[in-house]
Formats: C-alpha cells, structure tokens, sequence
C-alpha cells in the first residue's frame, strides 16, 4: 500500500506545480513550445493526470477537498494553454501579411514630354509620305553654314551663337545641315524630316537653352511649290493642335531659302483673343521655311530648271511648350520628377 497523503501537503503539490506551469509558460515563444507544456501538463501522461491518481492516497475524508482544488488547477491549465494559443497563433498570421500596411506602388515609366511630341510630330509627317533621316550632331562648318549659302562673314553667321569643336568643326547649330547630306546621297524626289538635337551657345532663360531640338523639312521634286509648304504646315498644325488652328506666313529672310518665310500658328492659349504667350497678337511664332535657293542645289548637284523644292524648321520644345502648356524651356531638361510626372 503507498503511503497516505494528506490534504494539505497535497494543495502544496498542486500550488507548486501551478507555480511551475506558469514560469513555464511565460518563456515559450512558440505553438511548439506550447504544445510541448500542454503535453507535460495536461497530456494523458501528464502532470495533472499523474495528480489524479494520486487522490486514491488521499484519505476519504479529506478526499474531497483535494479533488476540488485538482479541478481548479486541470481548468486553469487547460485555460490558460487556450488563451496563450489563441494570442500566439494570431501574433504568427500578423507576421507573415499585415493587412494595415499601406500598400507599395509601383511607379510606371512614361515617356519624355519631348520625346512624346517628337513621335507624334514623325507620325503626322510619315502620313503625309515623309521619311525619317538624320545627321551628325559635330558637323562641319561646310555643312552647318557654307553649303547652305551662309558663306564665312556673312552676317547670317552671327545669329547662330556657334560652338567650336574645333578648326572648320561646329555643334551644329541647327538641323538644315541635313538638308545637304541627304541631297548628296539621293537623287529627286526627296521628302524628309530630320529631327535632332542642335547647340548655340545661349544663356539659359525661360526661352533659351544652350542646347534644343529641332525637326527640319524638305521636299524635293519637279513643281513643287510654295502652296504645297503651306499645305503640310497647314496639315501638321491642324494634326498636333486641332482642326480649328490657323497659319501664318510673314515674309523673311534665310540664306539657303529664296523667297523665305516666317510661319506662325494661331494662338492655342488664348484662340486669338491676345494673351501672353502671343504677347496679344494673336499669333505664335514658330519657325522659317521657304523655296530652296537654287544656289543650294549647286551645292549639291540637282538641276534647279528640272526641280523645285521647299524646306521648312521647327523647335520641338516650342511646340512642347505650345501644347502642354509649359511657360518655362528649362524644364525640360532639369529631369525633375515633379514635371517629368505630368505627362
Ligand atoms: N535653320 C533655321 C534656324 O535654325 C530654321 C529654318 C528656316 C529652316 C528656314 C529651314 C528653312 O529649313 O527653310 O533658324
């Protein structure tokens, strides 16, 4: 026979393992720990399930007593295991997804507010049978100034504020160069646009900037007129700006283009009523064009009793400008994101 227990050292027992099953409890981390103190406390073989069978060794009188304090301990475990389940398995679901973190966004690329009007500027001409061809950016002056009829002092060479690379060798200062390129390597018809980027040696302000682009045009064949120029100015105005823009030619002068022009675009800003971009004309300087001077096909070969042609340029960052309503030229190449962002 085992030895009798009495009640009281049996309420120690049962306090000290209460005691225990609590330190315990306080330094597990995980559902596995957790499971490994449910198993040795409340498990088939556990601490409490030994308890019980120890209540036979209580005597009869004092039996009773004891199982109620047993059952209080056999609740509190079971008790308190669930609620410590409960708080660990939610903390791990918070874990792995936390459903109130804001979300990451993932910002698209978009393309260059310059680069956006280029492509739609090559579109409307590759409709009207354009193509697409271009030039070195360091050219020669013969190509930037003496091909196209500006030969050395002549004071048309003044305007372009010229960046030397070196004897003889520019940054072109606009993109008519390719205009001569292009007739040396081809012979009539001829209808392209060479767009690019060209250099003048500027100071930046709200207008200029020591390095732009430009979009030049040229079209050669036999009776090939100025209606025909300002029918495809006329075209283009309408395809960038809407059907409702007018043009404008103004008599001018350029070297390499006999008669020359000015052409200028209906105010979009103000549809002619007079604001500030159109400083209250009505109208928006845009660029020159004209019939290509004969003196120029000499230059390059073409009989100028067989063929006519015309040429006309344009800036691409003042039709940006134009369109997006962008009063500032330096914006455009600053690369701040805060611009960028709005196209
Ligand atoms: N190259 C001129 C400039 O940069 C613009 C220009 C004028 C181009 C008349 C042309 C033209 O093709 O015919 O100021």
């Amino acid at each position: 026979m085992e030895s009798q227990v009495t009640e009281k050292s049996f309420v120690q027992r049962i306090q000290q393992i209460q005691n225990e099953f609590e330190s315990e409890l306080n330094q597990i981390k995980s559902l596995k720990d957790l499971e490994g103190v449910r198993i040795a406390y409340a498990g088939r073989k556990g601490v409490v399930s030994s308890l019980f069978k120890q209540l036979g060794n209580i005597p009869p009188e004092e039996r009773k007593a004891a199982g109620q304090s047993l059952n209080l301990l056999k609740q509190f475990v079971s008790q308190t295991i669930q609620s410590r389940e409960n708080s660990l398995s939610c903390r791990n679901v918070k874990q792995k997804i936390d459903i109130t973190l804001p979300g990451e966004p993932h910002y698209t690329g978009r393309l260059h507010p310059l680069t956006q009007v280029l492509r739609e500027i090559k579109l409307c001409f590759q409709n009207m049978g354009f193509s697409i061809a271009q030039g070195p950016e360091v050219e020669s002056e013969y190509y930037n100034f003496e091909a196209l009829n500006i030969p050395k002092g002549h004071p048309a060479r003044d305007m372009h504020d010229t960046i030397f690379v070196d004897d003889n060798l520019v940054l072109r200062t606009h993109t008519s160069p390719v205009q001569i390129r292009v007739m040396e390597n081809q012979s009539p018809p001829v209808r392209i646009i060479a767009p690019g980027r060209c250099y003048r040696r500027d100071t930046p302000d709200a207008s200029h900037s020591p390095f732009f682009h430009q979009v030049e045009g040229l079209c050669v064949d036999k009776n090939v007129n100025f209606a025909d120029l300002k029918g495809v100015i006329l075209t283009f105005a309408r395809h960038m700006f809407g059907s409702d823009m007018k043009i404008r030619f103004r008599p001018s002068f350029f070297p390499f283009t006999e008669p020359s022009a000015e052409y200028d675009f209906s105010c979009l800003i103000c549809r002619g009523r007079g604001c500030r971009v159109c400083k209250g004309t009505g109208w928006v300087e845009i660029s020159g064009a004209g019939m290509v001077n004969p003196v120029v096909f000499g230059y390059v070969g073409y009989d100028p009793e067989e063929y006519t042609g015309y040429a006309f340029g344009m800036g691409i960052e003042r039709i940006a400008m134009l369109l997006f309503e962008i009063p500032d030229i330096r914006l455009f190449f600053e690369n701040d994101m805060r611009f960028l962002n709005q196209f």
